[in-house]
């Protein structure tokens, strides 16, 4: 049987079951109504409102400009699309790292005014304290931990993280202490499979993998990477399952010809 047979509305719960029973978990990430209904009819089990639609959506180089508003914004659109599966909403550069207070002011305010499942933030030890008083209220949280794109300046680049012991240690013991602040899943981004192997094993909430191997209890990737649209941006885990860019421009070619030789509308396209 089919996961999308097996469960009806997902929950946390659901993802509790799926790791304890072996089944992988599909997520990938919606900023629309159109896109966030195909992929929830498809079967994915988790829609991520990330804040990559800065990058993919707004055009901007970090993720680090997209405001509350905003994701607030996407949330309620994709919403309206999805019946099946949970969405999370991505807390935005500094709705959290001020602290614990201002994280649940946020988090509070996203479940307020949209139907989100659930936030998710980055980081591990420095947000500990903000998850724990964000599941205290019984929101949900999803960690992240590897590369967290909101610390670019600090980091400097977008290259792997964990390659060295003492960084494949910090983030072991990172995503620990997300697991025991009380999230209920966790976003592994660009780490070794061999270090997303031993979190997954370690953690009894599920891993969800982006460029952190084959061992996680699931996998997330970027929606409009997937599909071949931003084709400017190809890291080696981005798979293309579909080339929209091709499909999409061709389709236009063929339109913009027709409206020029006035082969469209036709007679039956006319009222
Ligand atoms: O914002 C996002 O899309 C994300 C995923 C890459 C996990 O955080």
């Amino acid at each position: 049987m089919s996961s999308q047979g097996q469960f009806r509305k997902i929950t946390t719960q659901t993802f509790m079951i799926m790791k304890q029973k072996g089944i992988r978990i599909s997520a990938l990430t919606a900023y629309d109504f159109i896109t966030a209904k195909l992929i929830d009819n498809a079967g994915v089990e988790l829609i991520l409102v990330g804040d990559s639609l800065s990058n993919v959506f707004q055009g901007n180089s970090t993720t680090l400009p997209v405001t509350m508003d905003e994701m607030i914004y996407h949330t309620k659109a994709v919403a309206k699309g999805v019946q099946r599966a949970m969405i999370i909403t991505d807390m935005p550069f500094m709705s959290y790292q001020p602290g614990a207070d201002e994280a649940f002011r946020n988090a509070g305010r996203i479940m307020k005014e949209t139907p989100s499942g659930g936030v998710k933030l980055e980081g591990g030890k420095n947000v500990a304290d903000a998850i724990h008083k964000i599941t205290s209220a019984g929101i949900p949280v999803m960690g992240h931990v590897g590369l967290t794109p909101q610390s670019i300046h600090q980091f400097g680049s977008y290259r792997e993280r964990g390659t060295t012991e003492e960084e494949a240690a910090e983030i072991l013991n990172d995503a620990k202490i997300v697991e025991e602040a009380g999230a209920f899943c966790i976003v592994l981004e660009k780490i070794p499979a061999k270090l997303g192997q031993t979190i997954s094993k370690q953690l009894k909430i599920p891993t969800i993998g982006i460029g952190a191997g084959m061992y996680c209890d699931g996998q997330i990737l970027v929606t409009p990477d997937m599909l071949g649209l931003n084709k400017d941006f190809q890291p080696r885990f981005v798979r293309h399952y579909a080339d929209l860019t091709n499909e999409i421009e061709n389709a236009v070619r063929k339109y913009t010809e027709d409206v020029k030789n006035s082969k469209f509308p036709t007679e039956q396209e006319s009222y």
